[in-house]
């Protein structure tokens, strides 16, 4: 008998943050539109919920990111604009962007109390069913969008997932980090998890990168907002429930290049990787950065 298909449709994106780090552009434009190239970084994200099959989107915003609504409104006067022009090209990317009607939510974080508070804000619209969740500041560039690689091998897994990747051990007190049963495998089986740990403390250099599937469980976990690391309510923290629960979680280390756009230097790196990549600017910006090589190892 063929599987039933796990279908997940659903995906939320906490968006809440204050973006402290990239005042004082983050004063007045949410984070998640500040633009790698010329698409806010929350696109990204989309466009790769988009390639794994997810129909709804669910925005757990705050107070001042109101901008955010309007750029997946529907901007009728440009649109017309760009018609008049007869400029197509504009108008089918303008177009993409536009999200159906009844397809996006937002809902409020009214205090600042974690992700997993976050995620459990969205409760009442996820339901009863497997949803995901995307980290807009996680940038990945991957041939197969990282979203659809996990969708994909949760076809064989259910449970709840996590993308992973190994970072510097000296930098393990900034991810959740993993405990794994066969850390060499692509799909390893999650024997534990803990949120920010000490180095010293860290059971490897596995982290959680901010792509996951979640079980309608965690949320139940969640509704005991049992404060973790830094005296937040941790998503980490309800995954690894459901290990004590013995319900399976997996760990994918996804193919692709991930980008930490909630850093200066990772926002920088994505941005040049990414111009990079576009046909249009490749010659004129790989010969700028030419140029500048010799001049950065003067500076050095
Ligand atoms: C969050 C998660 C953490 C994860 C990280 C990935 O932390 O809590 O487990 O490793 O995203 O980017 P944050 O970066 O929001 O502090």
């Amino acid at each position: 008998m063929p599987k039933l298909k796990r279908r997940v449709t659903k995906a939320v994106f906490p968006v809440a943050g204050l973006g402290t780090r990239f005042l004082p552009a983050t004063k007045s434009v949410p984070k998640e539109i500040m633009t790698l190239v010329d698409r806010p970084l929350i696109q990204y994200a989309i466009d790769e919920a988009r390639e794994a099959g997810i129909k709804e989107f669910i925005f757990v915003t705050s107070r001042g990111k109101s901008a955010l609504e309007d750029y997946f409104d529907h901007a009728p006067e440009l649109e017309n604009a760009l018609r008049k022009k007869g400029n197509d090209e504009l108008l089918k990317t303008l177009k993409s962007t536009n999200m159906d009607s009844g397809a996006i939510a937002y809902i409020r974080q009214h205090k600042p109390m974690g992700l997993g508070h976050a995620v459990w804000c969205a409760r009442r619209l996820i339901g009863n069913e497997p949803f995901a969740v995307m980290l807009p500041d996680d940038v990945i560039a991957a041939e197969t969008p990282c979203l659809k690689q996990m969708t994909d091998a949760y076809q064989e897994t259910g449970g709840s997932m996590v993308a992973t990747m190994e970072v510097p051990r000296d930098m393990t007190s900034s991810y959740g980090i993993l405990d794994v049963e066969d850390a060499n495998r692509e799909l390893a089986t999650v024997k534990g998890m803990v949120e920010k740990p000490a180095v010293a403390d860290a059971p490897s250099n596995l982290a959680v990168i901010g792509r996951y599937i979640i079980t309608p469980d965690v949320l139940n976990t969640l509704h005991r907002q049992k404060s973790g690391a830094g005296g937040e309510v941790q998503l980490t923290d309800a995954i690894a429930a459901e290990i004590g629960e013995g319900r399976p979680v997996h760990a994918l280390r996804f193919k692709g290049q991930r980008f930490d756009c909630g850093s200066k230097a990772g926002f920088l790196q994505a941005t040049v990787s990414f111009a990079l990549a576009r046909a249009e600017l490749q010659d004129e910006f790989s010969s700028y950065l030419r140029d500048m090589a010799p001049l950065i190892r003067v500076a050095e």
